[in-house]
């Protein structure tokens, strides 16, 4: 019996996909058919499947000629399902030439020749539209965006809107896109908007995009208020908008990886979790001098505490912040100790003060470890009592990331899959709740330090 395997998404099932399959049968005797997983797709910068796995499955099963289907989950996986199953042939399709001749030491290597002028990213293409993308803010991480969104199908970033006129023509000359200074017209221009202003202006900005019936991706912290998270995501299902909070490490397959791991019982039950992000800041900039929304916490406390939220809930016990401030009552290190039923955790970040980024989930069983940059998530490792005992775990993260995250909220628009689970609406509003907490204790302690005279105003 001649055992034939192919692979691929299958993404909105099409004629070349059939041709290519009907093609393999008729290699052999029985077709093997290894189908990829969401993660591995998006670690292999793969974004914008439309069709979930168990619908890619199903189609794939519907052309009848698959004797069996398999999920393709990691890149080397290939070499070992040769052996596992035993396979004769390889095949796919002929964009792919010379790509798995590596395959040829243990079985034949055939390209079939591709159907032209068909492929799911022209049907995903023809099904939804081009966003048009407005950016409001043209500071480091607005930057980041552009090039982040290019490689992402299905938007283009027409313009930007920046109420200083010179730093949004400046910002627009660089990135050859149009700068508005009149809001109204550049809402006429776009569909969607991609707020990264400072923290305090987002509560408005987001306000006033879905007032024009626009979808909003924002910034962390997206807003600084827990009244304000609601009334904004009671506003935008009312109007059928999309809105999310861009947190990076959210939406990056590593960092989903992770709480899988942490969430399957592997380490046993979680009763700790300890998240840490310094990033040495110039003096002289506006997270060391804005005294009312600047500060450790505000700018790094959204990536420390998204781990504990998410393994933990949004429902603590109790929650206490200890800072270090400078003369002006700004945080430049900030550690949150939480309380919850089942654990504690701490999330410490810092401006000022360096210390060792690292993650770490502490269960019954075990304990994963991710080192800095765990919050652009690639490696981790699972230990356990027997030191010799150790799970090393990798993933790809491309570039600055925000590809996973634009490529989510264009998913969200269009319908595509609920990729709401990411980042929830409740910890959304669970985060911008700590944010107030935070600020209010802040200002409480700077009065507090003002008053005895520690310091001038
Ligand atoms: N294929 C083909 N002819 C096409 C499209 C795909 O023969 N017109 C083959 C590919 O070469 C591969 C298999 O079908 O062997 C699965 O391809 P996949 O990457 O899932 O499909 P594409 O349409 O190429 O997807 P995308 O546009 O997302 O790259």
């Amino acid at each position: 019996m001649t055992k034939v395997i192919t692979y691929g998404t299958f993404d909105l099932l099409h004629e070349g996909h059939y041709r290519l399959l009907k093609r393999a049968k008729e290699l052999g005797d029985y077709l093997i058919v290894g189908v990829t997983t969401e993660a591995y797709d998006k670690a292999r910068g793969k974004l914008n499947v439309v069709d979930s796995l168990v619908t890619r499955i199903e189609n794939v099963k519907k052309t009848g000629f698959a004797d069996e289907i398999i999920v393709e989950e990691s890149v080397g996986q290939k070499v070992n399902d040769i052996r596992k199953y035993q396979i004769d042939i390889f095949t796919v399709g002929s964009d792919w030439v010379g790509v798995f001749d590596y395959l040829q030491d243990y079985c034949r290597v055939v390209y079939l020749e591709r159907t032209k002028n068909i492929s799911s990213t022209m049907l995903r293409e023809q099904n939804s539209p081009i966003h048009r993308v407005g950016i409001i803010g043209t500071g480091r991480i607005a930057e980041r965006f552009i090039p982040e969104a290019k490689l992402v199908s299905g938007v283009s970033t027409q313009g930007v809107y920046n109420p200083h006129r010179e730093s949004a023509e400046r910002f627009a000359r660089k990135w050859e896109i149009n700068a508005y200074e009149d809001v109204e017209k550049f809402y006429d221009a776009i569909d969607l908007v991609y707020i990264a202003s400072p923290h305090e202006t987002h509560y408005g900005y987001i306000k006033a995009a879905l007032e024009h019936g626009k979808h909003v991706l924002c910034e962390k912290p997206m807003v600084l208020q827990k009244a304000q998270a609601e009334e904004l995501y009671a506003s935008a299902r009312e109007k059928q908008l999309v809105l999310m909070e861009g947190i990076k490490t959210a939406y990056c397959p590593g960092f989903h990886k992770l709480l899988g791991i942490a969430c399957s019982g592997t380490i046993g039950s979680i009763r700790n979790v300890e998240a840490c992000f310094t990033k040495l800041e110039q003096t002289g900039r506006r997270e060391l001098t804005d005294r009312a929304y600047g500060g450790s916490f505000t700018e790094l406390g959204s990536y420390v505490m998204l781990p504990v939220l998410k393994l933990f809930g949004k429902d603590y016990e109790d929650i206490r912040f200890d800072s270090i401030c400078d003369e002006k009552g700004l945080d430049l290190f900030t550690k949150v100790s939480l309380r919850y039923p089942a654990g504690i955790a701490t999330a410490t970040c810092g401006l000022g003060v360096k210390s060792e980024g690292r993650l770490l989930v502490a269960g019954t069983k075990g304990y994963i470890v991710a080192e800095a940059p765990w919050w652009k998530t690639s490696y981790f490792e699972v230990h356990y009592e027997d030191p010799g005992r150790v799970e090393k775990y990798s993933e790809t993260f491309l570039g600055d990331g925000l590809r996973y995250e634009i490529s989510d909220f264009l998913s969200l628009i269009n319908g595509n899959g609920d990729r709401a689970f990411q980042l929830t609406q409740g910890e959304s509003i669970g985060l911008a709740g700590m944010m107030e907490r935070f600020l209010e204790k802040r200002v409480v302690d700077t009065e507090r330090l003002f008053r005895d005279g520690q310091t001038e105003v």
